[in-house]
């Protein structure tokens, strides 16, 4: 598990402890990737790309073990797709046709599912509505990434992909509560982005927060920080709509619960949570270690 994860979301490292698992804060001792980063970033609080760097050593050198990467990959936007098709099959029964399509964007696989049927749609001219991906600010790989070939992990072990990508080393900063770090994006996505099929926002996490607060409030729903992304981003849409008078419908992704994720809301409420958004120089030093194939 990322450390900074471990460490802010006990919850969710219960639960796993609960249904049997040993639960390690990566970067970590055990694997040769783990300390190699470690050695090269002491007190690093890690990050997507170096936890998929140790599960995947960890799996090639334990007999009978296999690694399945949870989101990114094309495998994991085909499962989620259910959702898009879920989506679909609900709003042809209301008769509804959504105008724009909000969601959160970690690796991309939730808003990869969610707009599946939508954006064949549009690619096919039937239908003309707007997609739009909500990163945090924190680690903008759309609206301040590159695309280009890079690794899926911080110790360069899986193959490259093309991607929006802040570089493999990128780490984002600790304070960060809101998951959606990883440094790349699906390549599906980055091919949809980069053709003007879908756009792509970045929100600072106080207002993620604020956001989620709001809809805890109005819809009796707590949300998961990561998908209070999407529905600050459909709650501004519809600010819009409110000021234009135009009538739009927006459909946004729920991807999950903020029970877990009560060590960040407290941080909320509490006053201590703040934003960072790195500067150009900081994302430079990620970039710096594209691979060279993009030369
Ligand atoms: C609740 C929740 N929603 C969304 C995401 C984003 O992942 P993806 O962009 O792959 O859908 C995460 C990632 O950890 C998550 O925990």
């Amino acid at each position: 598990m990322v450390k900074v994860s471990y460490e802010q979301k006990p919850f969710r490292r219960e639960v796993m402890r609960t249904y049997g698992a040993d639960v390690t804060p990566s970067p970590s001792m055990e694997t040769q990737i783990g300390q190699k980063i470690l050695a090269e970033f002491p007190g690093t609080t890690g990050s997507l790309g170096c936890a998929i760097s140790e599960a995947v050593e960890k799996a090639v050198t334990s007999e009978g073990y296999r690694y399945v990467l949870g989101s990114v990959l094309n495998q994991v936007l085909l499962h989620q797709s259910v959702i898009g098709l879920e989506t679909e099959a609900a709003l042809k029964k209301y008769g509804i046709e959504p105008d724009i399509i909000v969601g959160c964007a970690g690796g991309g696989s939730n808003l990869g599912g969610l707009i599946a049927p939508f954006m064949r749609d549009k690619i096919k001219g039937k239908k003309n509505l707007r997609i739009v991906a909500v990163e945090p600010a924190s680690c903008p790989s759309f609206t301040r990434g590159k695309f280009a070939y890079d690794f899926a992990d911080t110790g360069k072990v899986c193959p490259l992909a093309k991607m929006y990508t802040l570089g493999s080393g990128f780490i984002p900063a600790p304070n960060h509560a809101g998951g959606l770090r990883y440094h790349g994006m699906s390549t599906i996505l980055s091919q949809l982005y980069d053709d003007g099929l879908m756009e792509a926002v970045s929100v600072p996490q106080r207002e993620v927060f604020e956001a989620a607060t709001k809809f805890a409030r109005t819809e009796g729903i707590l949300p998961a920080p990561e998908s209070a992304h999407a529905i600050k981003v459909a709650m501004d849409e519809a600010i819009k709509c409110r000021e234009t008078g135009e009538k739009k419908v927006i459909v946004f992704g729920l991807t999950g619960t903020g029970y877990f994720d009560l060590v960040a809301y407290k941080k909320f409420n509490d006053g201590e949570l703040d934003d960072y958004i790195p500067t150009d120089e900081d994302l430079a030093k990620g970039f710096a270690g594209l691979p060279d194939v993009n030369l």
